[in-house]
């Protein structure tokens, strides 16, 4: 018997099966009109997911390309940047920056925590040479969400600084204005909020980062903006591009469009919100001081391994939740709101996180999360 299963993770997740029926069309070469159109349309569609007039580039990647197209394109070997490192994700714009020879001042913020922008601040005074601020919006290891707004103000007029941020699972999620709130350059993945399968980042770049793109000496080839800055000028892309997933992404714009982005948050937020009355409902705590729209983190209650909870919902159950990463491994397990979900599919998150716990030992009340849930998603 082929069991049912759930894709819950906060990435990769569920993709919706009219976006798959779309991508298993016979293939189109990527140097055709019919593609062209197809990438002019979505090229368009994707200044209006980012709220900005920058242009915005493709690469065939995950997401971590995209991060790295960042650094290699804004600096040089020996530059300054600061970073903001508030989990798994924060750590790797340090590894990446450290990669490629750069010098690194990490802001370190406790793991469920966001940044205080007064530390950006205080950082950017000590290091006026920075060439790059690079954080994430939301840090998926910990479900925290950083206040991008208010350090975006902060970085806008140092004309010499960039603002770089993951927005790998922000961006479609909730609002998060690129131009407006002077967002220098933004990075996502499809595989997160835009519900397609992984393969492709998206980077969008600012004036103020294309003279930095101008003055950089670090080594590229393929990730490079200015290749593809080109490209999109020819209506096309440097290198062959993921046709199948580009096409999947039109379909995902077209109803993201259709829909408009106050619908789209609204969507994550519901999601969001009802889960958290089932964690609350349930004597569960939250990992996060600034809980986002994209995951709930739950911590384990003492005594359970938060791996465990995960294994018997993927194991028995067929749903794939995630646990928690490094540090927080064991201490957490996380439940996604972004991909092709509903609130029915949260109430089975919910009932069959109920039912692991009790397997586990703890004591559990069946049904008194998922009627909390309830409550809420009925309002
Ligand atoms: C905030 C954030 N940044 C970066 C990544 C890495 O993206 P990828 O695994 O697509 O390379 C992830 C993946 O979960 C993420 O959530």
């Amino acid at each position: 018997m082929i069991k049912k299963r759930y894709l819950m993770a906060p990435g990769p997740v569920a993709v919706a099966p009219q976006v798959l029926a779309r991508m298993s069309e016979p293939i189109i070469h990527h140097r055709s009109p019919q593609f062209s159109a197809i990438l002019t349309g979505v090229r368009s569609d994707l200044k209006y997911l980012y709220q900005t007039e920058n242009d915005v580039i493709i690469f065939a990647s995950s997401g971590t390309g995209g991060m790295e197209a960042s650094v290699v394109n804004l600096l040089s070997p020996g530059d300054t940047a600061i970073v903001v490192r508030a989990g798994k994700f924060g750590e790797r714009w340090t590894e990446l920056c450290e990669a490629y020879g750069v010098t690194v001042v990490n802001i370190d913020v406790p793991w469920g925590e966001a940044v205080d922008p007064a530390e950006v601040q205080n950082a950017l005074e000590a290091h006026p040479e920075a060439k790059a601020v690079f954080m994430q919006a939301h840090e998926t290891s910990t479900g925290a969400k950083h206040p991008v707004r208010e350090i975006g103000a902060l970085v806008k007029d140092r004309a010499e600084t960039a603002l770089v941020v993951d927005a790998i699972t922000a961006l479609g999620v909730y609002e998060l204005k690129t131009d407006e709130w002077g967002l220098d350059v933004v990075v996502t993945g499809s595989q997160k909020a835009l519900a397609l399968p992984p393969g492709l980042s998206l980077v969008s770049v600012s004036e103020k980062a294309w003279r930095l793109v101008e003055k950089s000496r670090l080594p590229k080839y393929y990730l490079s903006f200015a290749k593809e800055r080109k490209a999109i000028g020819k209506e096309t892309t440097a290198f062959t591009p993921a046709v199948s997933l580009i096409i999947g992404l039109a379909e995902v714009l077209k109803g993201i469009r259709e829909a408009g982005l106050p619908a789209v948050f609204e969507h994550h937020r519901r999601l969001a919100e009802g889960t958290r009355a089932a964690v609350a409902a349930l004597g569960l705590e939250l990992f996060s001081k600034a809980p986002s729209e994209a995951v709930t983190v739950i911590t384990a209650p003492a005594g359970i391994n938060g791996q465990d909870v995960v294994k018997i919902m993927r194991e028995k159950y067929g749903i794939t939740i995630a646990g928690g990463q490094a540090q927080a491994k064991g201490k957490i397990f996380r439940i996604s709101h972004m991909g092709h979900l509903s609130e029915w599919d949260m109430i089975i998150a919910i009932s069959a996180v109920e039912r692991a716990l009790k397997e586990l030992g703890h004591p559990v009340e069946l049904g008194r999360g998922v009627a909390a849930a309830e409550a809420h998603f009925a309002r």
